[in-house]
């Protein structure tokens, strides 16, 4: 991915004093999401014969999977009268079947192929007419993907990080359902400012002294998917005119290097809210941790959290138990819980911003962009 190098730097400014978001109404109507974007859903193991409802971008969609072994979506509501076809039942192969008349849909097409309850005569199955909504669905990287817009699905390639279906892969993850606007959620990921100071004091951060504060240029890269903040200088320690010096100590290693360029991690988000956080550990080597904010329904959104690694088979082996003795319960759980409670309870707007927010400018801007097309 040519993603990360050599982008050009931008430039705009964070006006502190604009109320709420004004300047960015597509992305401040989007509270349902990008819908005309792939949304990875779930683990492709938690779908099988029996109907289970998904949301994602204000629609229910229920998936299930088929005699063929595919997965396939239709909207979770009867046209008969409204039930929700996630209860329904498997009667013949590659049908579902409503629980209240025994209306029953092709998974493929959604055409209504019986009405049990009528007879085989019945002439609502003769008038062809009626149908339940299908969704595009691919299983890629051990996920199933949903499309939720209207109209023909773009190739899901582009939409599946390399990293997830590498050869010499590692790939571990946690999805949860989390109340908040994914909004909030996807500016708190590339967000510069928080990390220095919520998640200053957590198990995930003990050996990693966070500067007081920093500066940053945000980059998009050449291909124009991604935006990255590059660190331009950091301060660990230093004096506030009004209350003194923050931190108050500094570890003496820190004393010793001074102020430094260096990061431990390189953030990165693009559409239509994917969070890669690229590390590089003493003992594992390069790894990334990934984060997806799928809108459910409004206020809700799904958290889609994972880790990939590649390398041998002896480093594979290594990631995945760090993933599950560590990483998952200190970083998955402990340090971006700390993550999901502040989303879970922002207000806003109103809001008034600061210098750091230019990295969140600039993703309303990307998503500003892409909703205007
Ligand atoms: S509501 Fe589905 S068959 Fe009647
Ligand atoms: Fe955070």
């Amino acid at each position: 991915m040519g993603a990360r190098s050599g982008g050009q730097a931008l430039s705009h400014q964070v006006t502190g004093a604009v109320p709420g978001r004004s300047a960015y109404p597509l992305y401040d109507e989007a509270a349902l999401g990008l819908p005309n974007f792939w949304h990875p859903v779930a683990f492709s193991r938690r779908i099988g014969r029996k109907p289970r409802a998904v949301e994602v971008c204000g629609e229910t969609v229920v998936l299930v999977r088929s005699e063929d072994g595919r997965v396939y979506g239709l909207l979770d509501r009867c046209p008969h009268r409204g039930i929700p076809l996630s209860m329904g039942r498997r009667e013949f192969p590659g049908t579902l079947t409503c629980v209240y008349h025994g209306w029953t849909y092709d998974l493929a097409t959604g055409r209504l192929l019986a009405a049990l309850t009528d007879g085989p005569d019945s002439p609502i199955c003769r008038s062809r007419g009626v149908a339940v909504r299908t969704f595009p669905v691919e299983e890629r990287a051990g996920l199933v993907w949903v499309y939720p817009a209207e109209g023909e699905a773009p190739p899901i390639g582009p939409h599946v990080p390399p990293e997830f279906e590498a050869e010499d892969g590692v790939l571990a993850g946690r999805i949860t359902e989390q109340v908040g606007d994914w909004r909030h959620a996807a500016e708190a990921g590339f967000d510069e400012g928080h990390a220095k100071y919520l998640h200053r004091r957590t198990l995930w951060k003990l050996f990693r002294f966070l500067p007081a504060w920093s500066s940053i240029e945000v980059q998009r890269s050449e291909d124009g998917r991604w935006l990255s903040r590059r660190v331009t200088r950091r301060v660990y320690q230093d004096d506030y005119p009004d209350v003194g010096r923050w931190p108050r100590r500094k570890p003496f290693w820190k004393v010793l290097e001074g102020e430094g360029k260096k990061s431990a991690a390189r953030v990165s988000i693009r559409l239509p809210g994917v969070l890669r956080v690229d590390f590089r550990g003493p003992v594992l080597g390069n790894y990334t941790a990934w984060e997806f904010w799928v809108p459910t329904r409004l206020g809700r959104y799904r958290y889609l959290q994972f880790l990939t690694a590649q390398g041998g088979l002896p480093k594979r082996a290594m990631v995945r138990s760090w993933y599950w003795g560590y990483m998952r319960w200190g970083y998955h759980v402990r340090f971006n819980d700390q993550d999901t409670e502040v989303i879970r309870n922002m207000r806003t707007p109103p809001e008034r911003l600061y210098r750091p927010d230019q990295s969140i400018v600039e993703w309303r801007r990307m998503c500003e962009e892409a909703l205007a097309h």
